[in-house]
């Protein structure tokens, strides 16, 4: 399959780990122009620009933190001055909850406003704003991939992270809204809803825990960073044709984690 992506540059936010860092290898692959963002990890995001061109790709990092909006202008405004432009935009960085990933023993009202703020404008709003800084330029090119990372906590709901679900489940009204204000300017907008996926940051899974989630998933096994890399490389390529608005569940966003709730 062509994916067109060779030359084309493709901007993969938090990809110093993770999906983000698996999604910028496969662009690699493609022979696409990577610019990856790092918050905290340079030398991680370094790493994975180094990956990347031994892939075939070019690469450069780039600073950005949701938790300063002002930098996902910079970056975009670095990158273009630097490649001329910005092809494809995976919006998946994330700011996970102050006391880390989903958990689902946290109680709703224990959980601070403040932080119901801080999650709602970093993950949602910083995904608008992702948008905003690159939606001129595809415009002005008429061409345009958009992909923005939510996660099956926004369906399926999960006990304890209210602001992190609620946050993603917006992703989907954007994609939708987004795919037809810039559908007609050649730009497709797509949401990549992975379930509980294994990167290189998460802890060795307990046996227990990977039974109980793979019992809810058809194909009875865990996805990987690079399965939902494949599937996001599709959506942002010219190999999507006019796949635009929609919300594709990855494998084992299959899994109900309100299931595992004793
Ligand atoms: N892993 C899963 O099971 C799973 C399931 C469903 C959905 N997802 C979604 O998939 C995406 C990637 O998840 P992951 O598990 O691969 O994450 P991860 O390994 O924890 O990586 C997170 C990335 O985001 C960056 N980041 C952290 N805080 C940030 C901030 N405030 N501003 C900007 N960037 C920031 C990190 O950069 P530094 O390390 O440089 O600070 C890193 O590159 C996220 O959108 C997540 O919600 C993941």
């Amino acid at each position: 399959m062509d994916t067109q992506l060779r030359g084309r540059v493709a901007l993969v936010t938090g990809a110093s780990s993770g999906i983000g860092a698996a999604t910028a290898r496969a662009y690699g692959r493609e022979g696409a122009r990577v610019a990856l963002t790092y918050r905290s990890n340079r030398e991680k995001a370094l790493q994975v620009a180094s990956d990347v061109e031994a892939e075939g790709g070019e690469a450069i990092t780039v600073r950005l933190d949701l938790e300063d909006l002002s930098t996902v202008e910079h970056a975009v405004t670095a990158i273009t001055n630097h490649w001329g432009g910005i092809d494809v935009l995976v919006a998946n960085a994330v700011r996970w909850s102050s006391a880390g990933p989903p958990d689902p023993s946290v109680r709703f009202e224990d959980v601070p406003l403040q932080e119901w703020q801080t999650m709602i404008i970093a993950n949602l709003v910083g995904a608008a704003a992702q948008a905003r800084a690159v939606l001129p330029g595809m415009r002005e090119r008429t061409w345009g991939r958009i992909v923005l990372i939510s996660s099956g906590i926004a369906e399926e709901g999960l006990p304890g992270p209210g602001p992190y679900g609620t946050a993603k489940s917006g992703l989907h009204g954007l994609a939708r809204s987004l795919a037809w204000e810039a559908g007609r300017d050649g730009i497709l907008v797509n949401v990549v809803a992975p379930g509980f996926t294994l990167t290189e940051s998460r802890p060795p899974v307990p046996r227990a825990v990977a039974d109980a989630l793979t019992s809810n998933i058809p194909t009875r096994r865990l996805s990987a960073a690079d399965d939902v890399a494949r599937l996001v490389v599709f959506l942002g390529s010219g190999a999507n044709g006019n796949l635009t608005g929609e919300v594709v569940r990855e494998g084992s966003s299959a899994a109900r984690a309100p299931r595992l709730m004793p």
